[in-house]
């Protein structure tokens, strides 16, 4: 009797102390871009129409970034008298509903930045205390994303202060698209994924390949702090090792089109940040590649693993969907080297494929004997691999 009645208090418990989340809005890692690589929180809704305008006049939003996400410092810097976040009225003068409505216009979805602390990283109001109103503005405003930061977060206890705004979130009843930017500070990949879509899994990236700041680091860092969270990674639960820095200044073409290629093994959220109204050929063309693209967004959902860590020849396996794979070679190394291997070492594969070149567009034959290509410092070559049935 005492153990029924147990059974029946803890069911009643259970709605309450379970997190809420919208299913299935991420089937694959999210794409978009966002505003802050490039330009901080010096951000107007005039920024924000001209990006939209690009993505579509770019060919990205074909592509798939169809996220527009407005990153730290959109609100003004105060709450109004009723505890209701405002827009900047100079930078933002028509409103974040308005805003909405031209991002939708486009074919785009509307994202949106705050924190999970009292003020955000740009000293703007966090949501602390204020998430079940928040949630149902961004709701009234037409949000699909929502990017929240970790800033001023004082004692607060991450899990915690996490799942209450998912479960604002879920009452507001639109479905949102959660990203839990906590830096991962508390291992998030263990108990994010019944909250939020993807959360970050490092502090933030730089616009380098090895440099690193107080709290930032260039991406050749950030890829070592993915390794061993693969198991994690899933459809609706991705580890985002944070935004993309391909075409930004501090990177040169190698360096960008390899970042790309290590985030797509990596089945990593792919957030544009660079200028994309005034980005190069060459830059639109590594964004844009439906191959490369094609691997990140594989429905399978598998994250890449680390094969081998040889110093200037890493191998990095994809598990792809209908037993393909995609296999990355990298450089790490300050100089050139010469890839020859013998496909029989490659032990996760089974039986014999095809090879393609993915950034060269080239069929290469077959699994038999010995890969061999040159391979440039700080570059990759990216082979996808179809069983020969
Ligand atoms: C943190 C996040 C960044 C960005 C800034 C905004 O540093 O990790 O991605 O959102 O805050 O202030």
């Amino acid at each position: 009797m005492v153990k029924q009645t147990l059974v029946v208090f803890l069911l009643a418990l259970a709605p309450a102390a379970l997190a809420q989340k919208f299913e299935g809005l991420a089937p694959t890692p999210p794409m978009g871009w966002n505003s802050w690589n490039t330009f901080q929180a010096k951000i107007s809704e005039k920024l924000i129409r001209e990006a939209a305008d690009a993505l579509v006049s770019s060919g990205m939003r074909d592509a798939g970034y169809k996220y527009l996400v407005i990153d730290d410092g959109w609100e003004a810097m105060e709450r109004d008298s009723q505890g209701n976040l405002i827009p900047d009225p100079e930078r933002f003068p028509s409103g974040m509903k308005a805003l909405g409505d031209y991002i939708h216009s486009k074919g785009l979805k509307f994202g949106i930045h705050n924190c999970a602390g009292t003020k955000t990283c740009s000293g703007y109001p966090g949501g602390r205390g204020h998430e079940f109103q928040d949630a149902r503005a961004y709701a009234s405003w037409g949000v699909d994303y929502l990017k929240y930061d970790w800033c001023s977060h004082g004692t607060a206890d991450a899990h915690e202060t996490y799942k209450t705004m998912g479960d604002a979130l879920y009452s507001a009843k639109r479905p949102i698209v959660y990203s839990l930017c906590e830096w991962g500070d508390t291992k998030p990949w263990t108990w994010g994924r019944d909250i939020g879509h993807l959360w970050r899994t490092t502090g933030d990236i730089m616009a380098c390949y090895d440099c690193q700041g107080a709290y930032s680091l260039g991406w050749k860092f950030i890829i070592e702090k993915q390794v061993g969270l693969e198991e994690f990674a899933g459809p609706n639960r991705w580890n985002d090792p944070d935004m993309l820095e391909v075409g930004n200044p501090g990177l040169t073409l190698a360096e960008s089109r390899a970042h790309f290629s290590l985030w797509a093994m990596l089945a990593a959220p792919l957030m544009a940040g660079n200028d994309i109204r005034k980005m190069s050929d060459e830059v639109r063309q590594i964004l844009t590649d439906r191959e490369v693209i094609a691997i990140d967004q594989d429905p399978l959902g598998k994250q890449a693993t680390r094969f081998m860590n040889h110093p200037g020849k890493q191998i990095w396996q994809k598990e792809l969907s209908k037993g393909d794979w995609a296999v990355c070679f990298f450089n790490d190394g300050d100089s050139a080297v010469q890839l020859q291997i013998d496909w029989k070492h490659l032990t996760f594969l089974k039986g014999q494929y095809r090879v393609r070149d993915v950034w060269q567009k080239k069929d290469l034959g077959q699994t038999t004997g010995e890969f061999r290509a040159p391979l440039a410092s700080r570059d990759v070559v990216l082979l996808r691999l179809t069983p020969v049935r």
